[in-house]
């Protein structure tokens, strides 16, 4: 195995630890935004496999990363089950929604998606024929809470109120509604690993709304079944899990959702973090994006924190959350240089 990121995430620890970062197709590059301009939508972005394969690609020429990202979004499952997708500029997602009985039983069932994402697919499929031959190809999904929250809402919401007003009103159509979005993320992830992914990370941006029994129904319970079923299908095929600040509960994360390595957002004191998640395998984080704005002295102070701090075992140095559009290339490249420079 002589790409990094696979070696990292089998358990090995480097002395300089493979780096990608979230968000890294997007808005920071200017090669991007020339690409989203020529693409219109960013849903015909997606979909425009050449398209997409040119922007998963970009930030893999501009910097030297040890893994590329599928250039999709978290929202083309929902679109996939039938309901309406906008992005709107400026403003994020806006989706028809899921609240009632008749609206759950007009969503395509869970494995008759794949008409609708083979251009995904495809894209994949371009990108790994492309990359580097030390460069991983990383598919996603979200996880399910997280892709119910905007199903319900019809957007971004910031407590994820409407979710969970309906998770204690209606709680057999929630349950219904997690279960669905779990068979058609298991499907979704085997498909993009048939078609080239090498390792599948599941982002729960929500999961830190989930309080109590909640978080183990809803931010574990359905990880724990997309890793099992993954895993019988796919054995060899590691899965990265971002149960986005879950803090103390970051600990045991791994052990029992069955996840290769867990993805750690800024709020985690890394030494913390080291102690507690580390102990069981992986981590993967977790740099605040806002230093790349900046970057200077704090950003190489910062990084070399993270790097001394996960030192004595497995870690994929990342962000804690995606890259902001207004961050500096020449930020990322000073980042990158700390790393590879570090001793
Ligand atoms: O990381 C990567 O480079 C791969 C591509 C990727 C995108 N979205 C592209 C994108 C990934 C992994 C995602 C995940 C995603 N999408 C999440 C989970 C991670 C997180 O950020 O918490 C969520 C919640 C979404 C839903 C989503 N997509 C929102 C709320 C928005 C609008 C906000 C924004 O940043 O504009 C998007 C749009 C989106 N997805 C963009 C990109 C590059 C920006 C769209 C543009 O070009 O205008």
């Amino acid at each position: 195995m002589t790409k990094k990121l696979l070696r990292t995430l089998a358990g090995e620890r480097t002395d300089i630890p493979p780096v990608w970062m979230m968000r890294q197709a997007g808005r920071h590059l200017p090669e991007y935004r020339d690409t989203r301009t020529r693409a219109g939508d960013f849903l015909d972005l997606c979909y425009t496999p050449e398209l997409a394969a040119e922007v998963t690609l970009q930030p893999i020429r501009r910097y030297d990363l040890d893994a590329a990202i599928l250039f999709a979004d978290i929202l083309l499952v929902p679109d996939a089950l039938g309901l309406e997708v906008r992005f709107i500029e400026g403003d994020g997602p806006r989706i028809s929604t899921v609240t009632t009985h008749a609206d759950f039983d007009a969503l395509r069932a869970p494995d008759a998606i794949h008409d609708h994402l083979a251009p995904v697919y495809d894209t994949l499929r371009i990108v790994s024929g492309k990359l580097p031959s030390k460069t991983a190809l990383i598919g996603f999904a979200g996880a399910p809470w997280t892709v119910a929250t905007y199903m319900i809402a019809g957007k971004g919401t910031p407590g994820q109120g409407p979710a969970h007003a309906l998770k204690t009103e209606q709680p057999g159509l929630f349950d219904a509604l997690i279960e669905h979005l779990t068979d058609a993320t298991i499907s979704y992830l085997s498909a993009q690993i048939e078609a080239g992914a090498e390792v599948v990370k599941l982002f729960d941006s929500w999961a830190g709304s989930l309080c109590g029994e909640d978080f183990e129904n809803y931010a574990i319970e359905p990880v724990r079944r997309i890793v099992g079923a993954l895993k019988s299908l796919h054995p060899d095929t590691p899965v990265i899990a971002f149960p986005r600040e879950a803090g103390m509960r970051y600990e045991g994360f791994a052990r029992s959702t069955g996840a290769d390595c867990v993805a750690l957002d800024n709020s985690v004191d890394p030494v913390w973090a080291a102690r507690h998640v580390q102990k069981d395998g992986p981590v993967q984080g977790n740099l605040a994006p806002h230093l790349l704005v900046a970057g200077g002295d704090t950003l190489i102070r910062e990084t070399h924190l993270i790097l001394e701090a996960f030192k004595a075992g497995p870690h994929v140095f990342n962000l804690g959350h995606g890259i902001t559009p207004d961050a500096n290339p020449d930020n990322v490249h000073l980042m990158i240089d700390a790393i590879r420079n570090w001793t």
